[in-house]
């Protein structure tokens, strides 16, 4: 840096010659202009308006002017230096917003996208039912019992009184495996249960037994090949036909809710004697004619079919080794599947063994 001279002449200071100092301030425009991101930006403003850049190293030897030439000189860099300082900031702000922009884009979150949800497993309606329907028994202190669908032929039939050449054995369409000789059908009812359990326990007997049924029924709405049922049993001292009104009553109640009961209906099954067939007082309208118009849950009966029951016939109690002088009891049989249907208000069966999630999800993911 020189000292202060009188005869200095600015147009000798070459950084502050008028030319000189436009072609500085034309290159830092130029350099901030280019700049394409902040960092640039950062980079451009060190060179052309840090403490080293030519301006700022032009502006210094403005002290050493004499003082008539300062001013102009003067001037000259400070409007260069301010209009850089300026078009860094207009940079700047500009830089800045794209960068904001940019982030702004990257990091959006669309909160109307449909969620990517993992599928957790529900338990299949039926299960549900079939699990509810032992609690409710198991809550009057009975067990829960179970067999083989491939069954014995005759624990299938003979054991329940259904000989060989029983007409009721054509009732139940059967499917038969092979050999023929092995006696071995698809279960045609969860009946065999009781004689299993009546052969392999003493009296008294208080079971329920869920399970698989099978028949060579159509595949349609209100039939198919595979179902459920479940076949409840008592076996004790002084059983009498009350004792079953009373279960079924409480069962149906548990069900369907208060109001809810069942009539009897006279009936024949080979195991059972006397039988019933067993209805459900209609949920829907409540058996009250007129409560609703035309029902279309009972079709205007008040009563929907339900299953069988009856007093255990002494010949099946024989079978199993069962005193019939000493004890009786009394049995019931239906449709889980059906249940459901009612207390849902499904229309289709087949909706239950399609295996469609979407279906079987609606009815909640209790596991
Ligand atoms: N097993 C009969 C059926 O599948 C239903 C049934 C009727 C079961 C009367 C019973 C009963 O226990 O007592 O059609």
């Amino acid at each position: 840096m020189s000292g202060p001279n009188t005869d200095y002449d600015p147009v000798e200071v070459t950084p502050l010659q008028a030319e000189e100092v436009q072609r500085m301030r034309e290159e830092a425009l130029a350099a901030v202009e280019a700049a394409t991101d902040l960092a640039e930006l950062k980079q451009a403003r060190l060179d052309h308006a840090g403490d080293r850049s030519p301006l700022a190293l032009a502006n210094r030897e403005i002290g050493a002017l004499p003082p008539q030439a300062r001013k102009e000189a003067g001037q000259r860099v400070g409007q260069a230096r301010g209009a850089v300082n300026q078009a860094i900031k207009a940079r700047e702000a500009v830089l800045e917003a794209e960068h904001e922009e940019r982030m702004l884009a990257v990091e959006t979150v669309d909160v109307t996208l449909p969620a990517r949800r993992t599928h957790r497993g529900s338990r299949h309606p039926l299960t549900t039912a079939a699990d509810l329907i032992a609690d409710i028994f198991v809550a009057m202190g009975w067990e829960v019992a179970e067999g083989p669908v491939v069954e014995a032929e005759w624990l299938n039939f003979d054991a329940l009184n259904l000989g060989a050449d029983h007409p009721a054995r054509t009732m139940q369409d059967t499917f038969w495996t092979e050999p023929a000789d092995h006696h071995l059908v698809l279960r045609t009812h969860t009946s065999p249960v009781q004689a299993r359990t009546m052969l392999t326990q003493e009296p008294p007997i208080y079971v329920v037994c869920p399970g698989r049924v099978f028949r060579t029924d159509e595949y349609d709405a209100t039939h198919s090949p595979m179902f459920h049922q479940v076949e409840g049993l008592v076996v004790d001292e002084g059983i009498t036909m009350a004792h079953l009104k009373g279960t079924l009553d409480h069962f149906a109640t548990a069900m369907f809710g208060e109001g809810i009961d069942t009539r009897f209906r006279p009936s024949y099954f080979p195991f059972t004697e006397p039988s019933a067939e067993v209805d459900l007082r209609c949920f829907v309208c409540k058996g009250v004619p007129g409560k609703v118009e035309v029902c279309r849950t009972c079709k205007g009966e008040g009563w929907i079919e339900w299953g069988g029951c009856g007093v255990v016939n002494p010949r099946v109690l024989v079978a199993a080794g069962i005193d019939p002088e000493r004890y009786t009891g009394f049995a019931f049989g239906m449709g889980i599947d059906r249940t459901l249907m009612f207390r849902t208000g499904a229309s289709d069966l087949r909706d239950f063994f399609e295996g469609d999630v979407r279906f079987s999800s609606s009815f909640g993911t209790e596991i």
